[in-house]
Order: C-alpha cells, then structure tokens, then sequence
C-alpha cells in the first residue's frame, strides 16, 4: 500500500515537471505588451502580455469567445489593439505583412488551378526565376508527402490533403511567423491526427515560429512547446505552461492525457469563477435591468460535438 502511495506521489510530481509555468527565455520574436482590444460594447481582450520567441511553436487555448482570434488577428496585424502594443524583432505592428502568414480552418486555394499551380502562384511575386519556383515548389510538396498529386485539382483531393497543400503553400512563401486558426478543427479526428504528426515533423524542420489557435487541449499538448491558457469576460491570459514532452508527441500516451486533465480542471475552476453564484443572478434579476451581464452566455452558435472542452 505505502508502495503504491509512493508511486502515486512520484508519478504527480514527474507530471508538475512535464508542464511548468514558462520562464522568460530572453529577447523575444514577437512581444506582446498590455493589449486590450474592444469591439464597440464586447471586451475582447484585456491586459494581456506575452513573449513569444524565435522558433516557439505556441498554443493559444480557451473556450470559444475568449478573444484567441482577435489576439492572433492583432499579430497579423488585421485588428488594431484599442491599447497596448504589440512589435515582432522590434519592429511596432502597423497592417499585415507577407513575413506573418495566416492559415484558418478552409485551405482556400485556387479551385481551377492544380496543386503544383496553386504553388506556383503564391511564389510568383516572391521568387522570379521560375528554375528556383520549381525547386521549392517540388521541396514542399515531397514535405507535405503530396508526390503523385502535383497535377491534382484541389476538388479532386481530401479535406486533410487540401490542407496540406494549404501548409505547403504557406511555407513556400518562407514567412517569419506562421499564424493558424484552428486549421484542423474541420478534419475528421483521423485525419487531424495525421496532421498533428505532419505538422510536427515539418516544425522540427523548418523550426518556423509559428502562434496556434485551439479548443482542444490535446491538440495543444501534442504540438505547443508552450501552452498559452486563456479564459474569458474579457479575453485574458489565465496561465502560461512549458511542456517539456519530447517529440513526436503521441495524443495516447498516458502522460499527455493527464496534462490535458490537469489543464482542463484549470479552466472548470476559471469557468466556475466567472459564473455567478445563483444569489448574484437573483440580485440582478430583481433589479429589472435586462439579462445579468455576468450570466454565461456562449458568445457564438454551439459548436458541433466534438474533442472540446
Ligand atoms: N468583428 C467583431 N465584431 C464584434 N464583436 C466581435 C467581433 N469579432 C469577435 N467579436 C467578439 O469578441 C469576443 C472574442 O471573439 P474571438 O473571435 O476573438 O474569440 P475566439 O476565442 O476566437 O472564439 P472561437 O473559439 O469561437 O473562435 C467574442 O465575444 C466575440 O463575440
Ligand atoms: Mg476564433
């Protein structure tokens, strides 16, 4: 018994060493400082500061509405912050800029061109010499593991294999950061799989600095080398968390699944905070102003069912 008591107390304290708040590792790539931003009456974010450094594969993870999107729509430089500032390799962010590439959920590619074209195209104004074009082109297409469908139309492929297309165009185009917005959210769980490996095989290759938005706690776990955990009413970072797996991750392995089940109590215990308790509701029922503002309200539509919290 004493054993087995042990055991479960070595095994909680290896787990606290696999996922520990980050520590600052010097000059940052893109440095976030103090941002809020507003959208008329909705507090989007709120105060939120955060270093992000060169070769950093970051996950941005929380419940829908808590401001993942307006963050990394401010490092693109599409959302102006309302306050703060946000500056990558020292430079303020002013607009978007081909060196910070934003890849969503659709593949968007050119229906009536073929893989190889779709490739070509993004690089026409990036590379001239159309020798140089074909090599990359070529390059990209064999690290996504797209040989034999250079010739394909983008109809004529997979969901999974469009986005990998979409990842090869993006990476042809050798930007600084690589900003994704739940790319795999669409995928059935097979194929997101899949995609985990990929992506991270052609991380550890290309070492990019990439911000990754996400729902799902294991798809961060399985990718972050840090876990940025934010929570909502207005968007904040509620903790910042190294994990210290080595690669390639597995979303199976045992150790992982308990990281995800610590980092989701966390957010319970934020979503249980945010909520009022039932007296509060009464008091502010009674005072006829219209719907509690505190009240958890989803922001969006629901989500389809599926790996989230
Ligand atoms: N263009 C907009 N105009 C007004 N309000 C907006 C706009 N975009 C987002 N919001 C609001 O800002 C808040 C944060 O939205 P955001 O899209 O950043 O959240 P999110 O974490 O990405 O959510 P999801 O996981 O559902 O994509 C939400 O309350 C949302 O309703
Ligand atoms: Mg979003």
């Amino acid at each position: 018994m004493l054993r087995g008591l042990l055991s479960g107390v070595a095994g909680r304290w290896r787990q606290r060493r696999l996922l520990v708040p980050s520590t600052d590792k010097g000059e940052a790539k893109i440095a976030v400082s103090r941002v809020a931003h507003s959208y008329r009456d909705v507090e989007a974010l709120k105060n939120v500061t955060l270093n992000i450094h060169h070769g950093e594969f970051v996950c941005l993870l929380g419940p829908s509405g808590c401001g993942k999107t307006t963050l990394l729509y401010a490092l693109a430089g599409q959302v102006s912050p309302t306050f703060g500032n946000i500056t990558i390799d020292g430079e303020p962010v002013k607009g978007p800029s081909p060196d910070r590439l934003l890849m969503f959920q659709e593949a968007a590619l050119f229906p009536w061109l073929t893989v190889r074209q779709n490739l070509h195209f993004a690089l026409r104004s990036k590379e001239r010499s159309k020798r140089r074009r074909e090599d990359l082109v070529r390059k990209y297409i064999r690290r996504v593991q797209l040989e034999g469908f250079e010739d394909a139309l983008p109809h004529q492929l997979s969901a999974g294999m469009r986005m990998r297309v979409s990842l090869a165009r993006a990476l042809t185009m050798n930007p600084a950061v690589l900003l994704m917005d739940e790319p795999f959210a669409a995928l059935d769980a097979q194929t997101r799989g899949q995609m985990h490996q990929l992506l991270q095989r052609v991380w550890l290759e290309t070492r990019k600095t990439v911000v990754f938005v996400t729902h799902d706690v294991r798809e961060a776990l399985v990718l972050g080398d840090r876990v940025v955990v934010m929570a909502m009413r207005p968007g904040h970072i509620l903790t910042d968390l190294e994990v210290r797996l080595p690669r390639p991750r597995d979303p199976d392995d045992e150790k992982l699944v308990l990281m995800s089940r610590q980092i989701r109590e966390m957010l319970r215990r934020a979503g249980a905070a945010e909520r009022p308790g039932p007296e509060e509701v009464e008091e502010r029922d009674g005072q006829g102003e219209g719907p509690p503002v505190a009240r958890s309200v989803p922001t969006r539509a629901p989500r389809p069912v599926g790996a989230r919290f």
